[in-house]
């Protein structure tokens, strides 16, 4: 029976309470934890969102209906309960931050009953994730992710006051919006008042806040929700949050300044990690070519060696061929694994298919001093100690090399570099290593388009000193692009942005625009910018990311409230779901077979990733 507060008022949340309060008539409301009959004394641990205290019932202190109230309390009953605070003296509880005093209670309410949950409130929960997300309510009780997102909504308030001190002004900007063909894919809105027409949800709202700096506002920022229809991972969603900002008459190195004091002050306010500034900056070549990643993991070494100018005339085909195709040969060298069992060596070489790789050449320098190779027999033995010389390689080492394009050898080792260090436990895991990658490529080549696109995006400035190269040699042009990343993940990137229109319509040109299609995807912002608009450039952050790292979790699901799961549906709600055939033909939408046939198997499988 659901009892009303009427009459009651909650003085304190349950671990405001101290020492100091013992003697106090407090009220204190929230969740039964659990709940023990020791015959005569009821104890029960109450739970808020702030913690856990104890409360007791003795008969000589309460009522009879209420001593049976209590008697009767199960996990999750909803409980109002006004007593006195007392010391328990010797019997403290360490594991309690209210673990020296319980209240005893003389009046207590059930505003409400509960069906066993599910699973446990508690931390640390094993239960599978596609249960905690079915019945996230009850998942968000629990003590560790109520921390994350308490952590949250301190690194918002605290990134709004900081922005807002150095003059940026908070603006929102809309969600239904104009499809535009770069970037992701867009998650479309149809429209009813123009049938056949749809809105696009915002990947970025990259093109608002370039037209809020032509519209004089100076510094911008929102939290804001993007939306890109993209294959999920454990650190993207389908909707996911950016801390946006724009800046005017800045440059590179302002944009970095006033990120880097935000994320000083970020990490030591809220997690006490102190950031020394400035961050190393390292250009893209550079991260490419040490780490084989655009993104990397600063904190272990296991740095790639390019050993193409030794392997260039040896008799290993494989090498020579990656070379003469404009390919390169690099290598890692995994120290202390020389002994590893040919099952794993398999298991690398499997793992660098995964990510294009033909095969994984390799060379065990086995304790004892044998050298066991997948390609010794193709080479002279001057050439093997060449290359053995060149990884500094040494008894116990694991030398594993990739011949490709440069971009396949990149991305295996990369991976690869990863993944050893993973299974080899090297990573340190109290270390925040932040880095600002440089200079990106403006063009990236799209094989399936035949076509450069946007590494970052069409808006992206080129380096002054590549403007000529535009025409010649475009692969080769570099960006005012940076990204921020922490301890290999991308938490950040932005660029300088393109004010010139003569520089835009170059760009578009590039991106294989006809001035015609950039104007009907673009026009609005290529007119603006007739009309006088300042140097400007920015960043945005991934928040959940960010989050997750702060947190120090390993899935952005565990810093969002309501998050979806990898076939981007809600497990709790069961979003996307049908709709009544009359709602479809008000937007003048008709479903094809293929999607009836679908509907009426039962759609997409549910899945937690
Ligand atoms: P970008 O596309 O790099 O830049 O996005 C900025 C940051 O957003 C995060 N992010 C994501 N987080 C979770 N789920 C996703 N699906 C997802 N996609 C991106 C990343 C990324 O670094 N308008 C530009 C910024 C600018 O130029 O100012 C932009 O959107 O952490
Ligand atoms: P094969 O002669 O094809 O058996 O290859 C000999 C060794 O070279 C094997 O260990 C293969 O895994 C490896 N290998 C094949 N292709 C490549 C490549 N593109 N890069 C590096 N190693 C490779």
């Amino acid at each position: 029976m659901a009892e009303s507060m009427k009459g009651m008022h909650r003085t304190h949340r349950c671990t405001e309470l101290s020492v100091a309060n013992v003697g106090e008539k407090v009220t204190v409301m929230g969740w039964v934890q659990k709940s023990r009959n020791k015959g005569g004394i009821i104890f029960v641990d109450l739970r808020d969102r702030s913690g856990i205290l104890q409360i007791i019932f003795e008969g000589k202190d309460i009522d009879e209906a209420g001593f049976a109230k209590a008697e009767k309390l199960r996990s999750e009953y909803v409980i109002a309960v006004t007593g006195i605070v007392e010391s328990r003296g010797g019997q403290v509880n360490e594991n309690l931050a209210t673990g020296a005093i319980e209240i005893r209670a003389n009046d207590i309410r059930v505003l409400s009953e509960s069906e066993t949950p599910p699973f446990p409130i508690e931390e640390n929960s094993k239960t599978k994730e596609e249960l905690r997300l079915k019945y996230r309510y009850l998942d968000l009780r629990r003590p560790d992710i109520q921390k994350n997102l308490i952590m949250r909504s301190k690194v918002a308030t605290l990134i709004r006051q900081f922005l807002s001190d150095e003059g940026f002004l908070e603006i929102e900007t809309p969600i239904l919006n104009k499809s535009t063909p770069e970037g992701a894919r867009d998650y479309l809105v149809p429209s009813r008042v123009h049938p056949g027409e749809f809105y696009a949800l915002p990947q970025s709202p990259q093109l608002f806040k370039q037209l809020l700096m032509v519209s004089g506002y100076d510094r911008y920022f929102q939290i804001a929700k993007c939306f890109r229809d993209e294959d999920l991972r454990a650190d993207r969603q389908p909707e996911f949050t950016q801390v946006d900002m724009e800046l005017s008459f800045v440059d590179v190195d302002d944009v970095i300044e006033v990120n880097e004091r935000l994320l000083k002050k970020m990490f030591k306010e809220t997690i006490g990690v102190e950031v020394s500034l400035p961050i190393q900056r390292m250009t893209y070549k550079e991260a490419m070519d040490r780490f084989g990643s655009d993104k990397p993991d600063t904190r272990f070494g296991m740095e790639l060696t390019d050993v193409t100018g030794v392997v260039k005339g040896c008799g290993f085909g494989v090498f020579t061929g990656a070379i003469e195709n404009g390919g390169s040969v690099r290598g890692i060298n995994a120290k202390g694994c020389g002994q590893m069992p040919r099952k794993k060596i398999d298991a690398l070489v499997n793992f660098a298919k995964d990510f294009g790789a033909k095969g994984l050449a390799y060379i065990q320098l086995q304790d004892d001093g044998n050298v066991k190779s997948s390609f010794a027999k193709f080479m002279t033995e001057d050439e093997m100690k060449a290359l053995i010389d060149a990884m500094g390689g040494e008894k116990g080492d694991l030398l594993l090399f990739a011949a490709d394009k440069n971009k396949v050898v990149f991305d295996v080792l990369g991976n690869l570099r990863l993944e050893l260090a993973k299974q080899l436990d090297i990573i340190p895991k109290d270390k925040f290593n932040f880095l600002w990658v440089t200079e990106f490529p403006l063009f990236e080549w799209s094989e399936e388009e035949n076509r450069y696109t946007a590494m970052h995006h069409p808006f992206t400035m080129p380096m002054e000193e590549d403007l000529d190269k535009l025409d010649t040699d475009p692969g080769s042009v570099r960006a005012k692009a940076y990204d921020i990343i922490l301890n290999g993940n991308e938490i950040g990137g932005g660029s300088v942005r393109i004010h010139q229109d003569d520089i835009q319509e170059k760009m578009f040109e590039k991106l294989g625009f006809t001035k015609e299609e950039a104007y009907s995807q673009f026009g609005f912002l290529m007119t603006a910018f007739k009309y006088g608009v300042p140097p400007h450039a920015g960043l945005a952050y991934g928040f959940d990311r960010l989050i997750m790292l702060m947190a120090g979790v390993d899935s952005i699901r565990e810093v969002i409230a309501f998050p979806k799961v990898k076939d981007a549906s809600c497990l709790m709600c069961n979003a996307p779901s049908p709709v009544a055939k009359n709602q479809l033909e008000e937007l003048g939408i008709e479903l094809t077979e293929e999607a009836e046939e679908e509907l009426s198997e039962g759609g997409a499988e549910e899945s937690a990733e």
